[in-house]
């Protein structure tokens, strides 16, 4: 049975008073959920110990970012090893912020995944076409080639390490969201793809990201295909990251 997943992205939003309010609510709030939702909550690097302390066993933690590599000289970059060490359960992969603002490739993905899944992580891998692909009519051939590449290495006893967020970069931030068809019809694609590489494809969480909100996840959640959400703006708030966990089936 695939994982339920409602994922928090804080990004680079939040303090350790966000933290210390936000995480207790979020428990109490999961305590009286019976729909078998995993919360995750991905804060800055920095705040990942403070809320792996208060989140108990209900919420999972991640990282949003992690290096290409396992130690060494790299200033100002954490390894997925030190992730683990530290509490988390996931790291993101390859979000379109780290692909547009930073410059990572699609090999320097590849690698991460393998890192993310050797540290004992699960990888949230992010995929997602721009406005100007899917206006040319190219946004199942981008995401359908982000996939094929990102779990290019990923071993046959890895693949329950594996969740992939499907994450329009024009819905990201901007109020505009996918329709839940248009949506569906992607991880659809997706889960073909994977399918396609041998991988259990039924097993594996696809997570819906870009502008998710309370009143569009009831929606959205109830997409044979889609699995979860990887939520951004609307999970610095307890209340609204509750609700779109209550939106779960
Ligand atoms: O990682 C989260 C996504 O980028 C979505 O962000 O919900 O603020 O649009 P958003």
């Amino acid at each position: 049975m695939r994982r339920k997943i409602v994922a928090g992205n804080w990004k680079m939003n939040g303090s350790k008073d966000l933290v210390n309010s936000l995480v207790g609510q979020v428990r109490s709030g999961l305590a009286s959920l019976d729909n078998g939702v995993e919360a995750v909550i991905i804060p800055p690097a920095l705040f990942v110990g403070d809320v792996v302390r208060q989140a108990g066993d209900q919420i999972a933690v991640g990282v949003q970012n992690i290096a290409c590599w396992d130690s060494g000289a790299y200033t100002g970059e954490i390894s997925a090893g030190m992730a683990k060490d530290s509490g988390c359960d996931y790291s993101l992969v390859g979000h379109s912020e780290r692909r547009q603002l930073f410059g990572e490739t699609d090999d320097e993905v590849t690698v991460k995944v393998v890192k993310a899944l050797a540290s004992g992580l699960d990888a949230i891998i992010c995929v997602g076409e721009t406005l100007d692909q899917r206006e040319a009519g190219k946004a199942e051939d981008v995401v359908s080639a982000q996939v094929r590449k990102a779990v290019a290495d990923v071993g046959g006893g890895q693949w329950q390490q594996v969740v992939v967020a499907y994450e329009p970069v024009w819905a990201i931030g901007t109020g505009k969201t996918a329709t839940a068809e248009d949506a569906q019809a992607m991880h659809g694609t997706i889960r073909g793809v994977l399918k396609s590489l041998g991988a259990p494809a039924e097993e594996i969480s696809l997570l819906y990201g870009g502008s998710v909100k309370p009143d569009n996840a009831v929606a959205l959640f109830a997409q044979p295909d889609i699995d979860g959400g990887l939520i951004g703006g609307a999970s610095l708030s307890a209340e609204d990251f509750m609700s779109i966990c209550r939106a779960m089936p």
